[in-house]
């Protein structure tokens, strides 16, 4: 079975409020978006590597050599766009499946990769890193309305692997439809297909506000140590 991965990097990261989009500031030595495609390049199961930067994007040529499985797309308006690009970018020779990861998430542990990939291929069904919510829920705008059960509540991760056709069909789908997806597992439920929830670890953070960015900055040391 052959896998390629597709790594959105085409948001501007607004939520960072930094000069440059998040996925190129600089966290013990190197860019978020190098240490994540350093990650991936440790897997040797992947066929090729496809990052989805914005079209007018300065900084990706700047970054280090990380391995020749690499190739580089145009990303597009939403998350979703940029995926679907990145599977574009694939559809000369498509792989079986796709694995989906953030940019923005370079602490991901190999070894959860590798267990979402054994037991989805093994199950023949998609899936997703998730790691269950941990806090209290509650809804509401300016005062708490309900606390939501959490039983059954996940935190959605990436990297999330799906086939290649089925993620394609789906996010073409839902995209033409006006619906609102944020994740790849997001279309896959539209189009009513099972999606494998996978425990993960709580730590592959996605890097969004300043807040998170000492965090992840310990992390990686931690991993590189
Ligand atoms: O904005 P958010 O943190 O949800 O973005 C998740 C990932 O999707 C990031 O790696 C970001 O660069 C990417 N993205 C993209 N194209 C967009 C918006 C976000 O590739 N239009």
């Amino acid at each position: 079975q052959t896998i390629a991965a597709i790594v959105p990097a085409a948001g501007v990261g607004s939520r960072m409020q930094h000069s440059m989009p998040k996925q190129y500031i600089i966290l013990a030595g190197k860019t978020i978006l190098e240490h994540t495609l350093a990650k991936l390049a440790q897997l040797t199961q992947l066929s090729k590597i496809v990052v989805a930067v914005s079209d007018n994007d300065p900084f990706y040529q700047n970054i280090g050599f990380i391995d020749v499985k690499i190739i580089r797309t145009v990303g597009g308006k939403e998350r979703a766009d940029s995926v679907l690009n990145g599977l574009l970018a694939l559809s000369d020779n498509p792989p079986d499946w796709v694995l989906v990861h953030d940019a923005a998430r370079p602490l991901v542990a190999i070894d959860d990769i590798e267990n979402l990939i054994a037991q989805c291929t093994h199950a023949n069904e998609g899936g997703i890193l998730a790691s269950k919510v941990k806090d209290t829920i509650k809804r509401g705008n300016t005062h708490s309305e309900q606390t939501v059960p959490r039983d059954d509540l996940w935190q959605a991760l990436t990297p999330q692997l799906f086939k290649y056709h089925e993620l394609k069909a789906a996010l073409e789908g839902a995209l033409q439809q006006g619906v609102t997806i944020t994740d790849e597992a997001s279309a896959i439920e539209w189009a009513n297909k099972p999606v494998k929830l996978i425990a993960g670890r709580s730590d592959n953070i996605k890097i969004t506000t300043p807040e998170d960015l000492d965090l992840a900055h310990f992390l990686l040391q931690k991993q590189h140590s």
